[in-house]
């Protein structure tokens, strides 16, 4: 075991992150409009997410808010919602009063277009969807049906910055995407995040719901929105400047990091789809994931331990990033979305949980474990740790 190269450091803290801090303290820690760091911030990110309007706020949770609030997403509304993700990616919903559908994902993780189209009715008003672990959903189906049934789509691309379908960006597809930048995340601000859509009046609606005043006031052009602009309609999502300041010299080694996660995610897959009874999940064709982490299918049959020991003999091996993820799960686990009597107490709106919507979601929990994908100088030596550990581990409990 090679203890130096078991626990990765990320974000990798540069002189350059320290600098644009302390900068920041030093010019203003509190900014209302969308001048100075905002703007900066906004513009770089507008330029490498090929998005019209951007907007930076606290966490990838008030980002979606954000988005189904400009969405215009209210009572009475089915919003169509992957049964395997971050509850976050729903849980916003909530506040708006949305009866949620959940539709399974396919055989790797992320939502499948034919269960999302057969979950449509006529109350159906959006399909939401996260790019699981990185990976690119299956955008030209999905596209496709919510331009046949007249739906929003919306991404949760938390996972994905920086992947890419055909060639183009994620986030640059559908009508509204958002991003967590919270401190796990490709890029952060150790909490934030950021709503983009291409749709103007879907923007002004987002500037509103989270800032009041003067970037309101400057911002929001439609004649029926304009009244709301001194107070906004509710809350201050605004990001923290000094968070605005961590997360934007990262946007300089953004594609060299995503280029080196790339190139360990090629090499971390030739050397597990070698071991029997583990493999890479799939990657579509058009698909370029920014590999957020990397998902690996374990096949029971081939070992004598289950899944959970395994990571266990992993972790203790040294693979100590080898991780059966807890929260990101099938969402019939949790009180919030399980409990239409208790939840219609709080909220007005209704859940229905079918559990037909979650076979294959939880049978890809129960059968996957992730790893991150390393970047860096020290890359190299991560992988030929994690693969030799992997390996030894694997051969010890094969069947
Ligand atoms: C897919 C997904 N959506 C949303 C979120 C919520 O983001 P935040 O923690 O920044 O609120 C996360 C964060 O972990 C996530 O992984």
């Amino acid at each position: 075991m090679n203890v130096k190269y078991s626990k990765f450091i990320h974000p990798k803290i540069t002189n350059e992150i320290c600098s644009s801090v302390q900068t920041q303290l030093m010019e203003e820690i509190s900014i209302y409009d969308d001048s100075g760091i905002y703007e900066r911030l906004e513009r770089k990110f507008k330029e490498k997410f090929n998005v019209q309007n951007a907007i930076a706020v606290n966490s990838g949770t008030t980002a979606l808010f954000s988005m189904f609030y400009g969405a215009g997403i209210t009572h009475g509304d089915e919003v169509i919602v992957p049964s395997y993700t971050f509850f976050a990616t729903c849980a916003p919903l909530h506040q708006l009063g949305a009866e949620l559908k959940f539709a399974d994902c396919g055989d790797n993780g992320n939502i499948d277009p034919q269960a999302v189209e057969s979950l449509v009715t006529s109350k159906t008003k959006a399909v939401v969807i996260t790019h699981m672990w990185g990976i690119p959903c299956d955008l030209d189906a999905l596209m496709d049906i919510c331009s046949r049934h007249n739906l929003l789509l919306l991404e949760d691309s938390s996972h994905a910055h920086g992947a890419t379908w055909d060639g183009k960006i994620v986030g640059s597809f559908a009508d509204g995407a958002a991003w967590s930048f919270q401190g796990k995340k490709i890029l952060t601000s150790g909490e934030g995040g950021f709503f983009a859509t291409k749709h103007r009046r879907m923007y002004e609606r987002a500037v509103l719901v989270g800032h009041f005043n003067k970037r309101a006031i400057k911002e929001v052009c439609y004649e029926d929105l304009k009244d709301f602009s001194t107070t906004g309609t509710g809350l201050n999502l605004r990001m923290h400047p000094l968070a605005a300041a961590v997360v934007l010299p990262q946007m300089d080694y953004f594609e060299q990091m995503m280029e080196e996660k790339r190139e360990t995610a090629l090499l971390m897959k030739q050397g597990i789809d070698a071991i029997k009874g583990l493999k890479v999940v799939r990657v579509p064709e058009k698909a370029n994931p920014a590999w957020y982490a990397l998902p690996i299918l374990f096949n029971q049959n081939q070992f004598i331990i289950n899944i959970k020991q395994f990571v266990e003999q992993l972790n203790k091996a040294g693979a100590v990033e080898a991780d059966i993820p807890g929260s990101t799960c099938p969402l019939e686990k949790y009180f919030l979305f399980h409990s239409p009597h208790k939840i219609s107490q709080i909220y007005s709106n209704k859940i229905r949980i079918e559990r037909e919507n979650f076979i294959n979601s939880i049978n890809f929990h129960n059968s996957m474990f992730k790893l991150d994908v390393w970047y860096g100088d020290e890359r190299f030596n991560f992988i030929e740790n994690y693969l030799s550990i992997i390996n030894k581990v694997s051969e010890q409990y094969r069947k």
